[in-house]
């Protein structure tokens, strides 16, 4: 008995699904296994612990491949963003969403992909979720804790020193903000604001991104990006017409100006308070 026992709770505590499964199956009057752990280091599960290996290879790998981009501790670096906040990280469980990411990359938003194996993917997935725990055990970041924010210093750092009303709007573009995310969510966008609203267009004229072309000519148009790839960019000019331009290499030359990289360069001037009062804030914007 002891030798089916033994590794149905190895099986258990890895594949949680399957072992309840066996579970449910095991004969009346056996020893309960061990509670079920959830695996992996995701957002409102249980911690995992990690041996001292994997976290150390997870280290190095992570160090030579990623801190370049998202810093020596994951927190944020030059050019990637806190992995520690990552809703791509605090979702993962097994390194299969991390894992999308590196292997895939984002080429469009500067992050490259890696021919990493499955070894190496779980390696630096412990890592990172290590460092969730670290950080959250800490205190750096209170991320399941968070509406310690005071709404009142919110309000007061969006429309003072925080400068966000010369880009949002709670009436606008923020308006049931706290309807349409939860709190952790919230502060994922405020951190990193990324996905979710498709392009965005000429209506949001303070957020839109606007390009400058410079043709062979000499002549220059101004507009608001439509789209742009290797081949060709369109823009909205600024008599509202739509114009579109072929693309060999520099020429014609091609201007981006992304508010996105205004509110990146904001982050900067955040404390941990700053951000939970701004999610206490927004989070009240039902
Ligand atoms: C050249 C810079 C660069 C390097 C090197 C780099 N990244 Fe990134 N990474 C980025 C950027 C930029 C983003 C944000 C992409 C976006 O906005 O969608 C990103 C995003 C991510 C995300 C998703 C974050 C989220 O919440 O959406 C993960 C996870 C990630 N990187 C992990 C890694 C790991 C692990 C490595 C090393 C194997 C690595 N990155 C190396 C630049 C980099
Ligand atoms: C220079 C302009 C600018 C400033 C200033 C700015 N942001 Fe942003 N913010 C943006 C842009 C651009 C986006 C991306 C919107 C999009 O992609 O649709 C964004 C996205 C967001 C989002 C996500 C909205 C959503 O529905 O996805 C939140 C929340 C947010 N910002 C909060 C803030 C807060 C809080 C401040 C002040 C501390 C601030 N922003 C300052 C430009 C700015």
């Amino acid at each position: 008995m002891i030798h089916f026992v033994k590794p149905c709770r190895v099986a258990l505590v890895l594949l949680s699904g399957i072992g309840f499964q066996m579970m449910a199956q095991a004969p009346p009057g056996q020893t309960p296994p061990a509670p079920a752990r959830h695996v992996g280091g995701g957002l409102g599960s249980e911690y995992k612990a990690y041996d001292a290996a994997t976290l150390e290879r997870g280290k190095k790998t992570y160090t030579a491949n990623c801190a370049f981009c998202h810093g020596g501790n994951a927190k944020g670096g030059e050019s990637g963003p806190d992995l520690l906040r990552s809703l791509t990280v605090l979702h993962d469980e097994n390194g299969e969403m991390i894992g999308k990411v590196v292997l895939n990359g984002r080429p469009d938003k500067g992050m490259p992909k890696f021919g990493f194996g499955p070894e190496q993917i779980a390696d630096i997935s412990a890592f990172l979720h290590d460092g969730v725990r670290a950080a959250a055990e800490r205190g750096t970041y209170k991320i399941l804790d968070i509406m310690v924010g005071d709404a009142k210093a919110g309000q007061a750092y969006f429309n003072g020193a925080g400068g966000c009303t010369s880009c949002h709007s709670v009436t606008g573009d923020l308006a049931h903000a706290g309807s349409k995310y939860e709190p952790v969510d919230l502060q994922q966008k405020i951190v990193m604001p990324r996905e979710g609203r498709g392009r965005r267009t000429a209506s949001d004229k303070a957020m839109a991104v606007t390009v400058t072309v410079t043709l062979p000519s000499g002549e220059v148009v101004n507009g608001i990006l439509n789209r742009m790839d290797d081949f060709a960019i369109s823009l909205v000019d600024q008599n509202g017409d739509y114009r579109s331009f072929s693309r060999d290499g520099d020429v014609p030359k091609v201007e981006l100006h992304d508010p996105m990289n205004a509110h990146t360069a904001l982050l900067k001037r955040y404390t941990d308070a700053d951000i939970h009062n701004l999610t206490a804030y927004l989070e009240t914007l039902k």
